[in-house]
C-alpha cells in the first residue's frame, strides 16, 4: 500500500501551519478564547495533534539525559495515535558522542521525486541529537523490532551498501528497507519508495522533557491518507515509552 501512498501534501501543511500563525495573531489581539489546536481542521481519529510529554517506563518525563545514545533497544512510544508505533533516537557518532545536527535534512521520495523539509535535531545546546519516527516500514508496514535501529559499529544482517552515514541506520529485516536517521531517515536502500515520517519534538532547557509537538513531517504514516485518519486517539495527555530489547 506504501508504494501506492498518495505523497505528502505539501499545500496541506502549508494551510495548517498558516492557520496556526493566525491563531497565534489573533490571540495576540486578544480575539482567541481557546488554544491554537481548537483551529486546526478535525480529521477522524483526532480532532488535532495532541501535544504530548513523553514518559519514561517508571511513568516520569523522559529526560534527555535518560534517553542512551546510540541505544540498539528500541525506544517506542505511540503517536499520533494510539496504534501508531513510533520511536525515539539519540544519534552519536562512533565513538558515542552525541550528535550536533543543527540543520534540517531533506529527504527525497523515490516514488514522486518530492523532496520534504525536515527540522535539526532537539538537545541541549551542542548536542541537537534527538529524533523520533514513525515505526512503521514505509514499504510494507512492518514494525519494531522488525525495523530498528543499528547504532555505528553494529551488522546489520543483509546489508551490504558501503553507505556510511554521520551516525547508524534504520533497518527493516522484513524487506531490506534502510533509512538513515541523520538525514531525515532518507532512503538508503529500497524496496521503500519513501523515507520515514517524523515527529516534531521540543527540549525543556530547563527541566530537560522530550515533548511530542502537534505535528509531523515527510510522508503520511504507511497505510494512512492523512496523517490522524484510521486509527485511535491517544486520549491522554502523555505517551509513555516501551523498550523492546533487541538482544
Ligand atoms: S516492510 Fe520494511 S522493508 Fe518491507
Amino acid at each position: 500500500m506504501a508504494d501506492t501512498e498518495e505523497p505528502v501534501s505539501e499545500g496541506r501543511r502549508n494551510f495548517l501551519r498558516l492557520v496556526a500563525v493566525a491563531a497565534v495573531g489573533v490571540t495576540a489581539v486578544g480575539l482567541l478564547k481557546g488554544g491554537i489546536s481548537d483551529l486546526i481542521a478535525p480529521t477522524l481519529g483526532l480532532t488535532s495533534f495532541p501535544t504530548l510529554t513523553i514518559y519514561d517506563t517508571t511513568g516520569k518525563p523522559l529526560l534527555y539525559e535518560n534517553l542512551p545514545v546510540n541505544s540498539a533497544e528500541v525506544y517506542e512510544f505511540f503517536y499520533p495515535l494510539s496504534n501508531e508505533p513510533s520511536f525515539l533516537l539519540k544519534l552519536g557518532d562512533k565513538t558515542g558522542k552525541p550528535l550536533n545536527i543543527t540543520t534540517g535534512p531533506t529527504p527525497k521520495s523515490r516514488a514522486t521525486g518530492v523532496t520534504y523539509t525536515y527540522p535539526a535535531g532537539v538537545g541541549p545546546s551542542g548536542e541537537q541529537c534527538v529524533f523520533a519516527f514513525s515505526g512503521i516500514c514505509q514499504h510494507a508496514g512492518c514494525i519494531p523490532p522488525s525495523i530498528k535501529y543499528y547504532p555505528p559499529g553494529f551488522t546489520i544482517p543483509g546489508y551490504s551498501s558501503s553507505y556510511v552515514g554521520q551516525s547508524g541506520l534504520i533497518h527493516c529485516s522484513c524487506h531490506g528497507s534502510t533509512y538513515d536517521p541523520a538525514e531525515g531517515a532518507t532512503i538508503v536502500t529500497g524496496p521503500t519508495q519513501n523515507p520515514l515520517p517524523g515527529i516534531y519534538l521540543e527540549y525543556n532547557a530547563t527541566t530537560h522533557q522530550i515533548t511530542a509537538m502537534k505535528q509531523m513531517y515527510g510522508p503520511y504514516i504507511y497505510g494512512h491518507t492523512s496523517d490522524l485518519t484510521g486509527g485511535a486517539p491517544l486520549g491522554t495527555s502523555y505517551t509513555p515509552i516501551t523498550i523492546i530489547k533487541t538482544g
